[in-house]
């Protein structure tokens, strides 16, 4: 019988984050590019009366351990799903930042379900548990995925990428996080303010950037670093202006660019090579934390 079943799940960065108008259900159309990267938390299930969770690390303090956390919601979607209890104990060892927009809470989920599917021995088709991830969060399924992918729809329609090479990444991890909804509420005041239509419609549908899917393809660092581009930038910087020094300080060490990560306040620094990651990570301090690119899926780690 198995005892307990520990996945370890990456974090990801938005190389790409083109944001469309806002539909009717509230969400925003995305050309999406995730690239999963070496920054892992692990989730390990064993079996339990009913469901808890408890977990441990950084930040800990800050992440709801009930069922409102993305992993309890994925144990009780899978449960409910293949028609089992839910009577699992969720531990979660916490490394991605917290609320950072390096979707940390998604990967959560995501190993939720691969290591309750693993401990329940359920066999649930890859395509299903992608389809359960879905509805979680726009951000659950990649996780399973790995590597790089293109999201469409609200960003979970994945279509895996092509990775021609290994990237090197710092990420400056800021105090607090940003909620995700506000961050998207910021960039549809911006686009009415500016008068790009009314943040609603009139927004140009989005579409992944050609010349950054060949970046990928290439493992071109240099090409890559032209090329990334977060639509949500502008909005997390109208919340969190000190993240624009925090970019100049990272570019002013050599990083080839700095971007937000997906919703912030994580800011993502693109360098050469190790060496060009130690420069930066020492200019930027505690805050920093060092991660090559691409990470593969979430998976079930072997048992001791
Ligand atoms: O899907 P997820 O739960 O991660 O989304 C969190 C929030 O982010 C949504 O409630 C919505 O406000 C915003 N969002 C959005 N458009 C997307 C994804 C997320 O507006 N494509």
């Amino acid at each position: 019988m198995v005892t307990a079943v520990t996945v370890r799940v990456p974090a990801k960065v938005n190389v790409q984050l083109a944001v469309g108008g806002r539909r009717a259900d509230g969400f925003h159309d995305l050309a999406n590019v995730f690239l999963a990267v070496g920054l892992y938390d692990h989730v390990t299930a064993t079996p339990a009366d009913r469901l808890t969770i408890t977990g441990e690390g950084r930040d800990i303090a800050s992440v709801p351990l009930d069922e409102s956390n993305l992993a309890a919601k994925a144990a009780l979607a899978l449960a409910a799903h293949a028609g089992v209890a839910p009577d699992v104990h969720l531990h979660i060892a916490k490394d991605i930042p917290v609320a950072g927009g390096m979707a940390g809470g998604s990967a959560d989920g995501a190993a939720a379900l691969l290591a309750c599917d693993a401990l329940w021995g359920l066999h649930t088709p890859a395509e299903r548990l992608l389809e359960l991830a879905g509805e979680l969060g726009s951000d659950v399924p990649f996780p399973l995925l790995g590597g790089a992918a293109l999201g469409v729809g609200r960003g979970e329609l994945l279509t895996p990428l092509e990775v021609g090479g290994g990237f090197h990444w710092v990420f400056a991890v800021a105090d607090g996080g940003l909620s995700t909804p506000a961050v998207y509420g910021e960039c549809d005041r911006l686009r009415r303010a500016r008068g790009t239509g009314d943040g609603v419609a009139d927004v140009p549908a989005p579409e992944a950037d050609p010349a950054l899917l060949a970046a990928l393809a290439d493992g071109d660092a240099e090409a890559l670093a032209a090329a990334l581009s977060n639509d949500l930038q502008e909005a997390a910087l109208s919340l969190r202006p000190d993240l624009a020094h925090t970019i100049e300080r990272g570019l002013g060490a050599g990083a080839l660019a700095g971007i937000v990560s997906g919703s912030g306040p994580t800011v993502a620094f693109l360098t050469a090579d190790a060496q060009g990651s130690a420069k930066v990570a020492a200019e930027l301090g505690a805050c920093a934390r060092v991660a090559e690119a691409p990470a593969g899926a979430a998976a079930v780690l072997a048992q001791p």
